[in-house]
């Protein structure tokens, strides 16, 4: 009776036993695997491989914020890089200008975008010989990590007023899309003039006021050899390029509309990139003390552009304003009719 028991027990702890070292094994397997895919899955799933180019589900953002900023401040390795799928691809649009037009803000608030993917720094490859001269290798180098689904922008407002620009980037993509960004032109030329007084005065330098810049003493005309001035001129600039590039290659932006009501803006240029809809107002908030919409990333994460951002310019004589407004209006209507939009300046 004894053995019979005993018998009977240890054939129960056996099934125990076989069952408990069975479901640790099945843990251990599923707790493994998973680790492999973890950090797979985020990529293939959000972003639905390369057949789905148009689905940037609102949740990839946050990951395109955590995930991406490490590579691009270099804390991954190799294998991570290479996990993700990730590559430095070249832009597939440059924000080519125009200096003080809006363009830092544009690059940031399109960056909300979570097919987008911007490079920080302006890398000034086609405008600087040295750096031409490195090579386009050294130029896609200069790129942030990305999905190959998403876009990378750079904006480097050089380009747009640089003699040598359109040919280079023809030939890097004669298909390439470019985006100026245009303010009044006066109040663009008052703010260049301030961005330059601002570092002249960090120098404790002297320098002119913008009204003896503006204006040529002796003809009482407009300077145009003022550079702040010269830049103003966009279609002079503009027509450069379209010997290089369609008019459908180019988007204007309003910078000045970009300044009070920046969402249709971006919608504008959403449509243009063929980007789906996803930057929204939750994206944008009206900063009342530094007077600018600043960006909102998540619940988390916003920020406003840095303060050299929305200078105080300095007061000009009206009559000089008066004076560069005239000049600039036939030079004005010609770009509305090459780009076909009509901005309302005075
Ligand atoms: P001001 O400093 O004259 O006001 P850029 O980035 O091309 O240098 O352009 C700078 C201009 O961007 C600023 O000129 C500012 O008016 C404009 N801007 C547009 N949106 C802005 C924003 N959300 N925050 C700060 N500046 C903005």
């Amino acid at each position: 009776m004894l053995f019979k028991q005993q018998v009977w027990l240890r054939q129960k702890l056996l099934v125990l036993g076989s069952l408990a070292v069975g479901s640790l094994l099945y843990l251990v397997a599923r707790v493994g695997s998973l680790d492999r895919l973890q950090p797979i899955c985020p990529v293939e799933g959000r972003f639905g491989g390369a057949s789905s180019q148009a689905e940037f589900p609102l949740r990839a953002l946050q990951f395109k914020r955590g995930l991406l900023h490490e590579f691009r401040k270099g804390n991954t390795s190799k294998e991570q890089v290479r996990l993700h799928d990730l590559v430095q691809q070249l832009p597939k649009a440059i924000i080519i200008g125009v200096r003080k037009g809006g363009t830092r803000a544009l690059l940031e608030m399109l960056n909300l975008h979570p097919a987008v993917v911007k490079a920080s720094q302006e890398i000034h490859f086609f405008d600087n010989d040295e750096n031409y001269a490195k090579g386009i290798e050294w130029y896609r180098k200069k790129m942030p990590f990305s999905y190959p689904q998403q876009i990378t922008i750079e904006k480097s407002p050089a380009y747009f007023i640089t003699e040598e620009v359109p040919e280079r980037i023809y030939k890097m993509n004669s298909s390439i899309k470019l985006l100026i960004i245009v303010r009044e032109p006066t109040t663009r030329a008052i703010s260049d003039y301030t961005q330059v007084l601002e570092g002249k005065e960090r120098k404790n330098k002297t320098y002119y006021k913008f009204e003896k810049l503006a204006i040529d003493s002796h003809t009482c005309e407009v300077n145009t050899k003022y550079k702040a001035v010269r830049t103003s001129i966009y279609t002079k600039h503009l027509e450069r390029w379209l010997k290089y590039f369609p008019i459908e290659q180019f988007h204007i932006v309003d910078g000045d509309r970009l300044i009070t009501e920046p969402l249709p803006e971006l919608q504008l240029v959403e449509k243009f990139l063929n980007l789906p809809p996803r930057i929204s107002q939750y994206n944008l908030y009206f900063n009342a003390t530094r007077g600018f919409y600043c960006l909102r990333f998540n619940i988390i994460f916003n920020k406003c552009l840095a303060g050299s951002k929305g200078r105080i310019h300095p007061e000009v004589d009206p009559s000089v304003i008066t004076k560069l407004r005239k000049f600039f209006h036939p030079f004005n209507q010609k770009f509305y009719q090459i780009t076909g939009r009509t901005l309302n300046w005075p």
